[in-house]
């Protein structure tokens, strides 16, 4: 079976995706009988690359303007973009809005609308518009997959949706923001709150206004995502009780390794009689916990559920090569569900 695949938004994931479909190619022809062909490519201040034969994915990833690779005429807009593509999936990969998860709510109705399975990486919409997307999927006989929004691409809903079946989430507790994870490892190892931000955004795991992270929006959106589709309660990043690590010193931090303990930014939400309690805060953990381990940009989510005992999942070492993983994943199962429908 052939796909054409759109990617809207070409930065780090965007080209760590398209690696990875390169490198795969081979693979998915010979033992999953998938063959596709990119015939968009969309950015802010990049270009925009259209071509219904296929755009060279080698070329898309070497030239700085996309713009050489298309044989249509530049669109007006990402719909417009969507709409000459006529792909099978879109990739939606543009930067996050915490507040509304626009315009990124827009760009992936606008791929179902067209009877696209929409995949996307951008966690805005899932606390925006998770069940809004979800039911026009359905409507439109596509998917809405969104894997790699919460611990990149450790199969996190797909884990609920596929090899959890009638299991119902009671809590979850982990941490989930790798950037102020490796800042308080840091610390630990001597370096200043400021020294420690700096090596972050040497790496490329902080943004060059780091306060999402340190400030915990980037977890209590990620708790909202789990809460709003694990739990089937709908929850805003506003609604998290939240405080970040700007507040811990380095007194702090040598004083709880003095006594045994780590400082963690842990992430977790509970259900109590119909209603949640959702949080995101620094705690010590001591050596009993499964979170005492969990160093630098590794993360981890601990679940509680109605069936079994508490189930772990830790991702190592993760990056947009594991996030463009994420996405990948999601396009086999999306179009694994529908071949099998
Ligand atoms: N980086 C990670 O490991 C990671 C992990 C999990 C989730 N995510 C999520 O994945 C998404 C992408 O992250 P990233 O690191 O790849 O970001 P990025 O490097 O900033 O890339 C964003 C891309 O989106 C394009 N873009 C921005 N606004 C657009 C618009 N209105 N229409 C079309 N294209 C637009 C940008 O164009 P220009 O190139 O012209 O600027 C760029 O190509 C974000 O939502 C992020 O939160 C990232």
């Amino acid at each position: 079976m052939h796909y054409r695949l759109a990617l809207l938004g070409f930065g780090n994931v965007g080209k760590e995706l398209a690696k990875l479909l390169l490198s795969k190619r081979n693979e998915l022809e010979e033992q999953h009988n998938i063959t596709y062909s990119v015939v968009g490519i969309a950015t802010a201040k990049h270009g925009v690359a259209i071509d219904p034969d296929g755009i060279d994915l080698d070329r898309a990833l070497k030239i700085p303007d996309l713009t050489k690779l298309s044989v249509r005429q530049m669109p007006l807009d990402a719909f417009e973009f969507l709409r000459q593509c006529d792909a099978d999936v879109l990739f939606e990969n543009t930067p996050v809005n915490y507040d509304t998860g626009q315009p990124a709510v827009d760009h992936l109705n606008t791929a179902l609308e067209l009877g696209m399975h929409a995949i996307t990486a951008n966690k805005g919409p899932v606390v925006h518009a998770y069940k809004q997307l979800k039911d026009l999927a359905k409507k439109n006989g596509v998917n809405f997959y969104f894997e790699s929004t919460v611990m990149d691409g450790a199969p996190i809903f797909s884990l609920f949706r596929e090899a959890l079946p009638g299991a119902n989430l009671l809590s979850f507790r982990g941490i989930l923001n790798s950037t102020t994870n490796m800042i308080l490892t840091l610390m630990e190892n001597g370096e200043s709150f400021e020294q420690a931000v700096t090596y972050c955004q040497s790496i490329g795991i902080a943004e060059t206004d780091p306060s999402g992270d340190i400030d915990g929006w980037d977890a209590a959106v990620k708790v909202a995502a789990l809460a709003t589709v694990l739990m089937g309660i709908p929850l805003k990043p506003q609604q998290v009780t939240r405080k970040g690590i700007r507040e811990l010193t380095a007194q702090d931090i040598a004083q709880a390794v003095k006594s045994g303990k780590r400082w963690k930014l842990v992430c977790s939400a509970r259900l109590e009689g119909g209603a949640i309690q959702a949080k995101v805060g620094p705690e010590q953990v001591a050596p009993g916990s499964p979170l005492f381990t969990v160093d630098g940009t590794t993360s981890i989510v601990q679940f509680e559920t109605d069936v079994l005992g508490a189930l772990s999942v830790i991702e190592a070492d993760p990056g947009p090569h594991t996030t463009a993983y994420g996405l990948f994943a999601d396009f086999l199962n999306a179009i694994k569900k529908n071949e099998a429908a």
